[in-house]
């Protein structure tokens, strides 16, 4: 009779063992808090789609600052819903936009905290796009093209009034070509070297944003985001997207979805040195949140494997609206 001699679960026979030789660990560090914020007063209301997740007036917002600071997450990503909306996208970019405002007080209540502002135009413009785009009928629907380097200027313009609010990352999110050159010039010439710039870099058109187009109100009006977003199938593309970011002065890449793109987590991590951030959108939170409520999962520990799993896909960083949650489960285990 022949024993196996190599018995791997030698190092898996206690709590105590298994935790010595875990490769992968989560801790508050690795997360970012998503946050939105909205006019009016008094204001928090749950976004039907993503239970768990607020719309904050800036009146209410301090309570959610306050308890995310306590839970010891180190930063938050501010999405704006103006209160108009036009063809440019002007509320993106004015000195008393929504983004700016919270950015100012988040930052007078709690100057440790990282503010990171997604620079996008599609919370602010009608037609839900995420540049300028030019419209035109055919065959009886309204259709336009993205105008990318028109719209440059608009997202430079909104860089710098987000960075001159006192936010501290910039992450823009609008997949133009030459964002992260034009951002980082832009940022430059206004006195905003030290501001880093988290692109994101690879951005699917991803069916996971669709909770977050309710919450953002941010739905395209015609057509889709296929011209300037990803194209699902692609993974060799992923590469040259995130090397064009580096030549233009990225500081952190990011991938985005997370749970349906870990190759590309990985792609990356083995190609660049920059610290990669992945992104679990709406979509994955709302498909746990929804199958956690019918009691069909469980949900804390779903949600500890997914985050762990984009983590050992190298990921360094993780945008997550389970961030809360999660720092107080780790808080509890300890
Ligand atoms: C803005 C933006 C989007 C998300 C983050 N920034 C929406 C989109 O591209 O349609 C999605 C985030 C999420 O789904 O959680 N362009």
């Amino acid at each position: 009779m022949t024993f196996p001699i190599v018995r791997h679960r030698r190092l898996r026979q206690s709590a105590g063992i298994r935790g010595m030789v875990r490769e992968t660990v989560l801790t508050v560090d690795d997360f970012v808090q998503p946050i939105f914020v909205t006019y009016g007063n008094g204001v928090k209301s749950e976004i039907s789609s993503m239970p768990g997740v607020y719309h904050f007036s800036l009146d209410r917002l301090q309570e959610e600052v306050k308890e995310i600071v306590g839970l010891g997450i180190p930063a938050v990503l501010l999405f704006g819903i103006p209160e108009q909306k036009d063809s440019i996208g002007t509320s993106a970019f004015v000195d008393n936009g929504i983004v700016q405002e919270a950015t100012r007080l988040i930052k007078s209540w709690y100057p440790e905290l990282l503010v990171i502002a997604d620079t996008c135009l599609c919370e602010f413009t009608d037609h839900g796009h995420c540049g300028m785009v030019h419209t035109f009928e055919r065959d009886g629907h309204v259709c336009g093209d993205v105008l990318n380097d028109e719209s440059l200027e608009l997202l430079v313009k909104t860089a710098v009034s987000q960075a001159q609010a006192g936010a501290d990352i910039i992450a823009p999110s609008n997949m133009m070509d030459g964002f992260v050159q034009a951002i980082r010039s832009g940022l430059d010439e206004a006195g905003f070297n030290h501001v880093p710039i988290m692109s994101y870099s690879v951005k699917y058109a991803s069916a996971f944003y669709g909770p977050f187009r309710e919450a953002a109100d941010s739905a395209p009006q015609f057509g889709d985001r296929k011209t300037y977003q990803m194209d699902p199938g692609n993974a060799r593309e992923a590469l040259r997207e995130a090397e064009t970011d580096v030549l233009e002065g990225a500081d952190m890449l990011m991938v985005k979805p997370a749970l349906a793109y870990m190759d590309v987590i990985r792609m990356l991590r083995d190609q660049f040195d920059q610290p990669i951030v992945a992104y679990n959108v709406s979509g994955e939170y709302s498909m746990v949140k929804a199958a956690a409520r019918q009691g069909w999962i469980s949900e804390r520990a779903i949600v500890n494997e997914m985050l762990l799993g984009m983590k050992r896909a190298g990921a360094d960083i993780i945008i997550t609206y389970f961030a809360k949650d999660m720092a107080g489960w780790l808080r509890e285990g300890k």
